[in-house]
């Protein structure tokens, strides 16, 4: 540990010494939980930090060899080396039975956009029952215990800003009929949030750096440094099913793309991902690619206009592969990326409105104009760090209806709509009647719980109605 003065003269040297400016004016507690925070500060890394994110602003690296990625078709007749399905279900389904499979999300973000006063996971997401987020995830490894009669442990990364609020919320709600021991929490890192004109770091208060998560990406040294990875180990998990907080219909068991994963010709086990078909060229997702014969995310605002735009002979886009942030990821992988320093993930800038004082006068700033730089990681940057790496493509309604914003795009309503889209669709297919709008949209509000099932092939094992009442809402 730096003492006070050393650690003062070090910031000082580095053009930090505002971060002390009020220090002496603070109580004996806030010092010491000040200087707790001001130790955690990598402080040999920030010069080149702020030199190569805030001084200058890097150009995208995009590689200039990008090429449309090969994936494996959601249906799997469609492609020209066909893969068998119930193959690949068979074997992830053996992964589940064996205990070697765990399901791990990313709850860490500071959800700006959706503005809801709590950690994300706990929004009233469910179309007809409002059920968290969090108990969705519960009930898809709820049914995958009645389904394959094994345990799923369930990893949650948290931050520090949502941690407490996060574990307490599970206590209430007694893990939602899990055991407590398969559920573990742990919080990522954090960096300093950079004044974007500066570089020096914001002040919170007086007594306190303002800092932000660090990104998704921050989930491999958050994974390795809480001890998640040994406790993997010990109870043998061999792969990981990563998800996002915001998508109510994230299937956190899926037999067939573990199955895939684990076990396809030309997947190494380490990272492979899921893709939908991208709705439109201006669709704001990140699109995979191949570049050096290794897979990538290239961020939509990243991508050359040329090839969002580029289109095949038969009018398909050619860049197609929009990401919905869904991987399988092997652990001995992630023990890789966590330990070895030549696997370490590059930070990314964004530009954002954070509140602090202004360190000359002490007086609260309420930004109407960015202010500042935020760094973070971004997980899908180590799908080039595997040593091969598959991409699947999934049916976007059965995948993905995202919780991004308060209104409009990516909100609860949309999400709300989706989540009756596809339950119809699945009870259409179950053979119930479904009364339909002259639209063609359903004339009622569905929810199926991911415990009761997470694809048609499951539904068809439930007790269901004959028919839907118009004009109903009906949770099953
Ligand atoms: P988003 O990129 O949507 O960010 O995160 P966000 O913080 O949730 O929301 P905004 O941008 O502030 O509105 C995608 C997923 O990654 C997780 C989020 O919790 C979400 O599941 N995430 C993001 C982390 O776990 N940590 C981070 O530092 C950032």
């Amino acid at each position: 540990m730096t003492d006070l003065s050393t650690l003062r003269s070090r910031l000082e040297a580095i053009g930090q010494g505002h971060l002390f400016r009020y220090f002496d004016g603070l109580t004996i507690d806030q010092r010491v939980a000040y200087l707790a925070q001001l130790q955690s500060l990598d402080v040999d890394a920030l010069p080149g930090l702020i030199e190569t994110y805030v001084t200058h602003t890097p150009a995208a690296e995009v590689p200039a060899d990008l090429k449309p990625v090969p994936y494996y078709p959601f249906n799997p007749a469609a492609r020209a080396r066909a893969w068998h399905r119930h193959e690949a279900k068979a074997r992830g389904e053996a992964l589940v039975r064996a205990g070697k499979v765990a399901a791990f999300v990313v709850a860490g973000g500071q959800g700006s956009r959706l503005g809801f006063d709590g950690p994300k996971g706990c929004f009233p997401a469910g179309a007809v029952t409002g059920k968290t987020l969090f108990q969705m995830f519960a009930e898809n490894l709820l049914g995958a215990k009645d389904r394959y009669g094994a345990v799923v442990p369930w990893y949650i990364m948290t931050s520090p800003l949502n941690h407490d609020a996060t574990v307490a919320f599970f206590k209430a709600h007694a893990y939602f009929g899990l055991n407590a021991d398969d559920v573990m929490f742990f919080p990522q890192g954090v960096m300093p949030s950079l004044d974007l004109a500066t570089g020096r770091v914001l002040l919170a208060s007086k007594g306190e750096i303002a800092t932000n998560p660090d990104g998704h990406g921050g989930c491999v040294r958050a994974l390795h440094v809480s001890g998640a990875l040994a406790d993997m180990r010990r109870r043998g998990i061999e792969h990981l099913s990563y998800f996002q907080v915001d998508n109510p219909h994230a299937r956190v068991i899926d037999p067939a793309f573990l199955g895939l994963h684990a076990g396809a010709e030309d997947s190494s086990g380490e990272m492979s991902s899921k893709m939908v078909v991208k709705a439109s060229p201006d669709e704001k997702v990140g699109v995979f690619c191949l570049a050096g014969g290794k897979v990538r995310v290239v961020e939509y605002s990243d991508m050359p206009a040329a090839l969002t735009t580029a289109r095949n002979p038969d009018g398909s886009l050619t860049f197609n592969a929009g990401s919905i942030a869904i991987h399988a990821i092997g652990v001995e992988f992630l023990e890789r990326l966590a330990t070895d320093p030549r696997f370490a993930l590059p930070f990314h800038r964004a530009e954002k409105k954070v509140p602090c004082i202004n360190p000359e006068t002490g007086q609260p700033v309420t930004p109407t104009a960015n202010n500042a730089v935020k760094l973070e990681k971004f997980v899908f940057d180590a799908l080039a760090l595997a040593r091969a790496s598959i991409v699947y493509e999934t049916d976007r309604l059965e995948e993905f209806a995202p919780i991004k914003n308060a209104t409009g795009v990516d909100s609860v309503e949309t999400s709300k709509v989706l989540q009756t889209k596809r339950a119809a669709r699945w009870l259409q297919a179950c053979g119930v009647d479904v009364p339909m709008t002259p639209a063609g949209e359903p004339d009622c509000v569905i929810e199926i719980s991911p415990r009761t099932a997470t694809s048609v092939v499951e539904l068809r094992a439930a007790m269901l109605p004959t028919a839907v009442e118009r004009g109903s809402r009906i949770a099953l």
